[in-house]
């Protein structure tokens, strides 16, 4: 088992390991109720978690929730908000997230506005909402006019990462996932590229060591940063603070929104890293060497490394309105080199246009 401290407003642990749901008890305290939201696939941990609750003596209230992203609506909200109020949930109860990142954003949302604000447990189980989504505290929900308009930093009271819920995951979000431990490997934590550079079919086998090990390094690699920056306030110059975690952020959620959420987030934020990379080359001076590591790296992990969909208008107006431009200065996270990061701010369009045309040619 490994234990990773986030050192944040609320501090708390994310345990990382083989059956780690099974120390759900240990977080239940003085709560008389248990509201555990859970994706569909997730039924039979969420059946698995209700029995820890009751043996640790409360109340399991279990709510499935659609699957994906089609769970983070006003609507389901009201369902979920209804469920609590039904079941008489007051400030001492607890809500359990069991899923993907939409699963965890809905349920801290659950939780940071029951009452003003419940404790709630994260229990990621995939790659990506391990590694990103699920930790850290960012939580919210999708209005119709776009992702993630609604929201609120909340931090889990405990995250149980169980790493044998990996092993019914689809390759596709295996790979996915990978793309968020890359992006972490490139801000951050070179080892990280070194192993999965050296064993590629060992980072997509859900079974394999290196994979907790992989998850472990980018949970660290997060905690640091939020523990530095947990509300995103800090970024001037090459002082960049949490928005550093949205390395490939800018053009991913660009294709991501042109692609009306068609594709899988990691694959567009893959897609996003290589932009940036070619952005960073022609201003910060990323070299050419460094630009091709970031082709490599997605390609050992079989994530696409050439956009053909929308075109360069589309593009550049939906990062125009993504949440980290600045009125109608465009920003990005940069790289000058693995591991030393530097914000881009309003640069020259021959470059964004050059950077477009290399991950598009
Ligand atoms: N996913 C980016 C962040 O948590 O800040």
């Amino acid at each position: 088992m490994t234990a990773v401290d986030f050192a944040t407003e609320k501090p708390h642990r994310a345990v990382i390991a083989p059956g780690a749901l099974e120390h759900l008890g240990e977080h239940v305290g003085d709560a008389s109720g248990v509201a555990i939201l859970h994706a569909p696939p997730l039924a039979r941990a969420a059946r698995r978690a209700a029995a820890i609750v009751r043996a640790a003596g409360a109340e399991p209230v279990l709510v499935e929730l659609p699957a994906g992203e089609s769970a983070k609506t006003p609507g389901v909200l009201a369902d979920c908000w209804s469920a609590l109020a039904v079941a008489g949930f007051t400030r001492s109860d607890l809500v359990v997230g069991i899923g993907g990142g939409a699963t965890t954003d809905l349920a801290g949302f659950i939780a940071a506005t029951w009452m003003r604000g419940i404790s709630w447990v994260s229990v990621p189980t995939t790659v990506l909402a391990m590694v990103d989504a699920g930790i850290g505290g960012k939580t919210g929900a999708d209005l119709p006019e776009g992702k993630n308009l609604i929201g609120a930093f909340w931090e889990p009271s405990a995250v149980l990462e169980d790493t044998d819920l990996l092993a019914t995951l689809p390759i596709e979000e295996l790979r996915a996932g990978l793309g968020e431990v890359i992006k972490h490997g490139f801000i951050a934590d070179e080892r990280t590229l070194e192993l999965i550079s050296a064993a590629p079919a060992e980072a997509l086998d859900p079974a394999s060591a290196l994979i907790g090990e992989l998850i472990v390094r980018s949970v660290r690699v997060k905690a640091g940063v939020v523990g530095a920056d947990l509300r995103e306030a800090t970024s001037v110059g090459d002082r960049v603070g949490r928005e550093q975690l949205n390395y490939g952020h800018t053009m991913g959620h660009a294709i991501e929104a042109g692609e009306h959420f068609t594709r899988r987030h990691g694959e567009c934020v893959g897609l996003g890293m290589v932009f940036a990379a070619e952005l960073a080359h022609r201003t910060v001076g990323l070299s050419a060497e460094h630009v091709e590591r970031h082709r490599r790296m997605l390609e050992l992990v079989g994530l696409p490394t050439h956009y053909r969909g929308i075109g360069w208008e589309q593009a550049r107006e939906l990062m125009a309105r993504d949440k980290k431009a600045r009125g109608a200065t465009l920003r990005f996270v940069g790289l000058r080199a693995p591991g030393r990061v530097t914000m881009i701010v309003d640069p020259p369009e021959r470059a964004l246009l050059g950077a477009w045309n290399a991950l598009t040619r």
